[in-house]
């Protein structure tokens, strides 16, 4: 399967790598740029569509984005409050050790900026091959802006492989005056991870229609409790006699400042059989809450942190209202508040667009993996712990599970195969890839088993469920494996 982001490598594997780091950071010395020299010739804001607040206090904003034909990403770090330098890389999980980092720092004097990686010690050094390329630099009032560039696969086996699905990004920021890489002590340092998708796919966005209406579903100024994790609910109805729509398109609406604390967010839609849903606004978890809202569980949208808005193809939109379908809608905001902010006032949700000019089809969510459960709670010391689900026939029954049609716009395999017209209809299939609560577990790693496709495997990264809908380019094969 050819993806955009884990393209093999094309070059040979054998490399100078092994050489005395000594040597190597002296020669690196001279491939660092100094900042100062390309000061006020960022370009920012515009060409970059998407954004992510990397810590929780707001102080780093990344913006980025990809360039398909160039098979690179452009960043922009805007810092606010620029100290002595900062850390900014990818790795497996999170994790500082062996990991691929872009360092800003300064002596005092001068700037310096170079491309480096952490053993697993979590000592850096700086990289033989630089291939984090500076390409600007920026004090603004806001703060500093710094915009460099990076190829998806650099072959440089230091480096991390820029590739489709959840990103480990991590950062640090130092706050006082280093002389060289091997004094910046990464366990001392104001430091983080962020997850998100990098490689969002280049589709084009479909036209919204001239009767496209909006809706607000958003908490109504609740304040933020302090504490780190919480699962707000807030349970909300449509207007009487709302009748069949088809949500195209939705976006997040997220109250100005509170960016770094939205974690992610989802509307569900109740089951049609409850006639009412008290109207409760409040922790999910909470024990008043009342029992009914364990009926609300059909998705209707989820966004988590990095995602941009998400549009239905133009065949296709979500039905909701009308007969068989519940007036009551739960919004379900995860607050992440590490840093436990007291006070802060609240009223982000979801922007719905939707239309009564009904497309030609429904658009369905398939909800794929399995539903957390303290069944699932792995035993200490275990390296591996496989979870296996099945699919009953209540569910099979729903898909032509022997027979996909290749004829229909939304074929239930979405496995990335042509349709024998050429078009590849699939492309723009999405794939919901929902919360494994992984906040709660934080050493939980999951790597999807993918049968049929060992190849692959070497290529992925691990995963961390990110609860968001995507839109993929290349379909996922769903459907039953054959054991042999
Ligand atoms: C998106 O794809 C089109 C055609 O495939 C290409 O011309 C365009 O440059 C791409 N855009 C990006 C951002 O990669
Ligand atoms: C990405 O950003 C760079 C730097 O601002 C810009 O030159 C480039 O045109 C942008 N590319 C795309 C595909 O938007
Ligand atoms: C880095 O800081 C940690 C925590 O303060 C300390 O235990 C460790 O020895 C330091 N490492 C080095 C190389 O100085």
């Amino acid at each position: 399967m050819q993806t955009h982001g884990s393209t093999p490598c094309p070059c040979p594997s054998f490399r100078l790598r092994e050489l005395a780091s000594m040597y190597f950071t002296m020669v690196a010395v001279f491939l660092v740029i100094l900042v100062v020299a390309l000061q006020g010739s960022a370009p920012r804001g515009t060409y970059f569509p998407y954004k992510v607040p990397l810590d929780p206090q707001g102080l780093l904003e990344l913006s980025w984005n990809v360039s398909y034909p160039e098979q690179a990403v452009y960043f922009q770090i805007l810092i606010r409050k620029l100290k002595f330098g900062l850390l900014f890389g990818m790795s497996d999980r999170g994790e500082f050790e062996n990991a691929d980092l872009v360092v800003l720092w300064t002596d005092g004097h001068g700037s310096y900026f170079g491309d480096a990686w952490s053993d697993a010690q979590g000592h850096l050094h700086m990289d033989s091959q630089q291939d984090y390329q500076l390409l600007g630099s920026q004090k603004a009032p806001e703060g500093f802006y710094l915009l460099f560039r990076r190829a998806f696969s650099t072959c440089d086996p230091k480096d991390y492989l820029i590739e489709d699905g959840t990103v480990h990004l991590i950062y640090g920021i130092l706050e006082s005056p280093v002389h060289s890489l091997r004094a910046i002590n990464i366990s001392t340092i104001y430091r983080g991870l962020q997850r998100v998708q990098l490689l969002k796919p280049n589709i084009t966005i479909p036209e919204l229609p001239s009767n496209v209406k909006t809706m607000e579903i958003t908490t109504p100024s609740i304040v933020i409790p302090s504490q780190e994790t919480t699962y707000w609910c807030y349970i909300t109805e449509l207007p009487d006699s709302f009748t069949k729509h088809h949500i195209i398109m939705y976006e997040p609406v997220i109250t100005a400042g509170n960016e770094p604390l939205v974690h992610h967010m989802e509307i569900f839609q109740c089951a049609a059989e409850f006639d009412s849903i008290p109207h409760y606004n409040g922790l999910c978890d909470s024990k008043m809450k009342p029992e009914r809202l364990n009926y609300c569980r059909h998705v209707l949208a989820a966004w988590a942190m990095g995602a941009q808005a998400f549009y239905y193809p133009k065949e296709a939109g979500l039905a909701f209202g009308g007969p068989g379908s519940s007036r009551y809608l739960r919004l379900e905001i995860h607050y992440h508040n590490p840093l436990i902010f007291k006070g802060r006032r609240d009223s982000s949700g979801i922007r719905l667009y939707y239309t009564e000019s009904l497309r030609p089809h429904d658009a369905g969510i398939m909800e794929l993996g399995l539903v957390y459960t303290p069944v699932m709670a792995v035993p200490p010391g275990e390296t591996a712990f496989i979870l296996t689900g099945y699919c009953t026939d209540k569910c099979t029954q729903q898909v032509s599970v022997r027979h996909p049609d290749p004829l229909s716009p939304f074929p239930w395999d979405c496995a990335g195969r042509k349709s024998p017209d050429g078009l590849g209809r699939n492309q723009r299939m999405a794939c919901v890839g929902r919360d494994l609560k992984d906040h709660l577990v934080p050493n939980l790693l999951t790597r999807p088993l993918l049968s049929g496709a060992p190849q692959e495997l070497n290529q992925v990264h691990f995963q961390t469920a990110h609860p968001a809908l995507r839109q993929v380019l290349v379909g996922i094969f769903v459907g039953p494996t054959l054991n042999k």
